[in-house]
């Protein structure tokens, strides 16, 4: 660590606590946190493990997915290893840097150009619409009208607390108008010309629309909802702690991408991660888990395990990131073979808006944004995060 950054971590003592453990916690059945893994090789091995499968945001063994309807998410062994190697591309530092750092940053620069002259703002709104000209590029669907089609997927997600399912049903009148007005005609066009996005690859694969149609509504709460709480969460947390907001503003892209992934260390956006044990698992420091049991990890206790972080694993310290793979953010993103794809394009994506963003003078929030719990991912969102500025 620098002389410089030395001298800027005193006093960012950030935690413990955090905003979001309260919350996760009282959302979650107390039976649920007690038998949750929360050591660090213990969920990595789980993770790893070839005797796993898939049991999170609505499906599980009591309630299998059609076949039509089995996105990248849902699948197991060769068949995803096989879709997922086909996106791969995508995602790799030089599409970021080739193909969606001109859009993050066109998109960063007009959104913050609005905040600064309205003076006031709905971060989490504007964060969301900056999210969905990324992935939208990902996936292959026209975003030049970007409020227009970010109102459309907003209305795909699904709100109902009661639901399992994160985005609502095909029956539903939003999703057929999404369906219609956003998909069907990014899959002509992609019939007639392939292009390098989810769609054309999905395409080569023989997909049908109705499962094309499935992959990319996934991405909405994947690659958009996502992005936008780490946004408003690193927001948050540059506010409330000045120095930290200090210290990013005078820091290039690395440490910026450290101080944004421990901040994801410490608030993980997917609080709980699951999976289905499909034959007897060993788990270092758990024991044996046996085949039939559904498994929980708890992705705070596992980020803040003093076995993987080092001392002090409470404090945003963006040397320990810096130590550990660039934008490993720990367990934040999974690990093992559904481990997130989008993990460098999400920390590019808050880097780049959030070096405009925390450019503007006398920034704050009007009041404390206020955070609901989205059961589908387990995972906290903003409803409400009013920015003012000079
Ligand atoms: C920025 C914050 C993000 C966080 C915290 C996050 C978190 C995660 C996590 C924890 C998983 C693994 C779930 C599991 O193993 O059960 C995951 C998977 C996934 N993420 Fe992300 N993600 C982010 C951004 C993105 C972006 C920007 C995209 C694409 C544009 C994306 C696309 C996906 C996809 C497609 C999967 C499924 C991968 C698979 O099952 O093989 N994510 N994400």
């Amino acid at each position: 660590m620098s002389d410089r950054t030395d001298s800027l971590m005193e006093g960012l003592n950030i935690g413990p606590g955090t905003k979001t453990a309260k919350l996760a916690t009282e959302s979650t059945s107390p039976a649920k946190l007690a038998s949750a893994i929360k050591t660090f090789p213990a969920a990595s091995a789980l993770l790893r493990s070839t005797d796993v499968l898939q049991s999170g945001a609505g499906v599980s063994e009591s309630q299998p997915v059609d076949e039509d309807r089995m996105t990248l998410f849902h699948l197991d062994g060769e068949r995803h290893r096989k879709r997922r190697a086909a996106v791969a591309p995508f995602f790799t530092l030089r599409a970021i840097k080739d193909r969606y750092e001109p859009i993050m940053e066109a998109t960063a620069e007009s959104i913050v150009a609005r905040i600064a002259s309205e003076k006031t703002a709905r971060l989490d709104q504007m964060a969301f619409e900056y999210a969905v000209a990324v992935a939208a590029e990902v996936l292959g669907l026209d975003h030049s009208d970007l409020p227009v089609i970010t109102r459309r997927i907003r209305d795909t997600i699904n709100t109902d607390p009661a639901s399992n399912r994160p985005v609502k049903s095909e029956t539903d009148e939003a999703v057929r108008q999404f369906f219609e007005t956003d998909v069907l005609p990014a899959i002509e066009a992609r019939r007639e010309h392939r292009r390098d996005d989810v769609i054309s690859r999905m395409l080569d694969a023989g997909a049908s629309d109705q499962l094309i149609h499935t992959e990319v509504r996934s991405y909405a709460f994947a690659g958009m909802v996502t992005t936008r709480e780490l946004i408003v969460m690193c927001t948050w947390y540059m506010i409330d702690n000045p120095d930290l907001a200090d210290q990013f503003r005078n820091s290039g892209p690395q440490v910026q991408l450290a101080i944004i992934d421990e901040i994801l260390r410490l608030e993980p956006i997917v609080g709980y991660i699951r999976r289905y044990a499909a034959a007897d698992i060993d788990l270092p420091g758990y024991g044996l888990v046996r085949a039939g049991t559904s498994l929980t990890i708890d992705v705070r206790k596992a980020n803040t395990d003093e076995a993987a972080t080092g001392p002090c694993p409470h404090l945003v310290d963006p040397h320990r990131a810096a130590t550990k793979t660039p934008g490993s953010g720990y367990m934040s993103f999974g690990d093992g073979p559904h481990r997130c794809p989008g993990a460098q394009l999400g920390l590019a994506e808050a880097r780049a808006f959030l070096d405009r963003l925390l450019r503007l003078p006398g920034l704050r929030f009007v009041e404390e944004p206020q955070m609901a719990w989205f059961k589908p991912i387990a995972s906290y969102v903003f409803l409400d995060a009013v920015l003012a500025v000079d």
